[in-house]
């Protein structure tokens, strides 16, 4: 083997290690050792979602190299899931009920108001890295629409005017 070639592919290595962490590092060194490593591809991914949080471009680049599948492979298969996230998550999760029962109480309006607030769309997150905003099929508790979940917690029956006091609140610093 050209020794160029092997000096090349030794820092590329490295690099591809230093963007994940060693646990993620070892799982793809134990699916190239067995007989389709491809097939390992989304356990390997959501190994390094539940780690970072999301799936950045530096450690997609590095799950394709670490287990030589083509990096254009890895980001169809992360953009293709929609339960892969390819930003950061904001701080606070915001997910509008879009399910029937919201919709006709009026969800769109409450999402749209989100929207103008936040400048963001469904799938993203705002450049402070604190909200991000999603929309969600039935959330379970359509007695309680338009239903939006702020990370843990339900606010039921939310209004369109209600929402630039909502977000305020989730910022406002807890009184001493
Ligand atoms: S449709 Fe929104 S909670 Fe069921």
């Amino acid at each position: 083997m050209n020794p160029a070639t092997t000096d090349n592919w030794a820092q590329v290595e490295a690099a591809a290690q230093a963007a994940l962490t060693p646990e993620i590092v070892s799982f793809i060194a134990a699916c190239r050792a067995k007989p389709h490593p491809e097939s390992h591809l989304i356990a390997v991914l959501h190994r390094v979602q539940e780690h970072f949080g999301y799936l950045g471009q530096a450690q997609m680049d590095a799950v394709a190299q670490l287990l030589r599948v083509p990096a254009a492979r890895v980001s169809g298969v992360a953009t293709f899931y929609h339960y892969f996230r390819l930003q950061p998550r904001g701080r606070f999760m915001i997910n509008v009920c879009m399910g029937t029962a919201c919709y006709v109480k009026g969800a769109d309006r409450v999402a749209a108001r989100f929207r103008e607030e936040l400048g963001i769309d469904f799938g993203q997150t705002t450049t402070d890295g604190q909200f991000s905003l999603h929309d969600a099929a039935c959330l379970g508790t359509c007695g309680l629409a338009p239903v939006v979940m702020i990370n843990d917690k339900v606010y039921p029956r939310v209004t369109p005017d209600q929402v630039p006091g909502l977000l305020e609140s989730l910022t406002a610093p807890a009184p001493a």
